[in-house]
């Protein structure tokens, strides 16, 4: 029996977890596993109310589950930050989610924006570091709102941080088993401390794996393979910041937002699944938001709680639905409201 926490949060979350749940639903009726859920009202409207984030026990709470679910964290009447930090980072953090998980890959050619790339062109995955790096939120003003002004924003990279992480990934592309090839992206040329130090790991890890090509890019480099040869692409690893602004890139070229799902992954704790997306204000509560995204989210899930078969059918169920039905992975555009194209992927398992 597995315990989810569930987060709708923001914006379209809620419509999207609505969808999400339909298929892990489905999904337990087809492959026998059971499972109970709570649903948690975190989020802007929870926080406007009370002025609170999290409550104080949330994190102790989200301990005694089996993974979290978690919609979109963003309001439109929240200064920017707030719940970015006191909800979403706060859990990732508190929960020591040190590994974020974004698989990009591309379903359907006529999503890519990407001219003449097909489906196994783009089919890679950012393991980004989750829990340190300019995120730690080390810093400080000197001389603040003076003509001298300095604002210092540091990177912190632990050893052990930066360990786990090219460990992690190293395991992800052994058991992928595909081009068996990790490339280290980083920015060694310019920041010499960390990155020197994410060499120096990644080189002594490499040892433990020699069945495992490894290469490096640096990240401004990495943005334009991206675009002209995500073919190159197996499984990258990468710190907390460039994996941010990568995978937003990685999601455009497998076809959008709508469709890239991430996992906030502790191996040893609790992990949290999410589309990537974010809230997308404009579009609440209009039944048009893509929700495959979610979908996806919960396929991941299944895949770390041990159903593999499972989560392997709901991404089939979306690949199908991704090539034969939907017109396009826009909000708005996909030919079917919200709630379709949950039914559609659910009817398809
Ligand atoms: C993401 C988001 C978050 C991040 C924001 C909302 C704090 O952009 O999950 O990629 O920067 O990690
Ligand atoms: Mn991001």
């Amino acid at each position: 029996m597995y315990k989810i926490a569930v987060i709708p949060g923001d914006g379209t979350g809620p419509e999207v977890v609505r969808e999400g749940l339909k298929v892990l639903d489905a999904a337990a009726k087809k492959f026998g596993f059971k499972y109970e859920k709570a649903t948690f009202d975190f989020g802007g409207d929870r926080y406007l109310k009370t002025g609170e984030t999290l409550p104080e026990n949330a994190v102790h709470e989200m301990r005694k589950f089996s993974a979290i679910y978690l919609g979109a964290i963003g309001h439109p009447e929240v200064k920017p930050g707030i719940l970015e930090q006191g909800i979403l980072l706060k859990l990732r953090f508190s929960l020591d989610q040190y590994i974020n998980l974004r698989p990009v890959r591309l379903y359907n050619d006529a999503f890519c924006p990407v001219k003449d790339k097909k489906p196994g062109d783009v089919d890679f995955v950012v393991v980004r570091e989750n829990s340190e790096g300019l995120y730690k939120g080390m810093g400080e003003f000197r001389d603040k709102g003076t003509a001298e002004e300095v604002a210092i924003q540091t990177s912190y990279n632990t050893r052990k941080g930066v360990e786990r992480c090219i460990r992690y990934a190293f395991e992800v592309a052994r058991k992928r088993n595909k081009r068996k090839q990790l490339i280290l992206c980083g920015k060694t040329n310019v920041l010499t401390f960390a990155w020197d130090l994410w060499q120096r790991v990644f080189d002594e890890v490499a040892k433990e794996y020699p069945d495992v090509k490894t290469d490096y890019a640096h990240v401004d480099a990495t943005t334009m393979w991206f675009v002209k040869n995500p073919e190159w692409f197996d499984v990258i690893v990468t710190d907390n910041m460039f994996g941010d602004i990568i995978t937003d890139l990685g999601a455009m070229i497998q076809g959008g937002m709508g469709i890239a799902a991430g996992g906030n992954i502790n191996p040893e704790g609790v992990s949290m699944f999410e589309p990537i997306g974010g809230s997308a204000p404009k579009y609440t509560g209009k039944n048009v938001i893509n929700p495959l995204a979610a979908i996806c989210a919960v396929s991941m899930m299944l895949e770390t709680l041990g159903e593999a078969e499972a989560a392997t059918a709901i991404e089939n169920a979306v690949i199908k639905i991704v090539q034969t039905k939907i017109k396009s992975l826009g909000a708005g555009k996909m030919g079917y409201s919200t709630s379709e194209v949950g039914d559609l992927v659910a009817q398809n398992l």
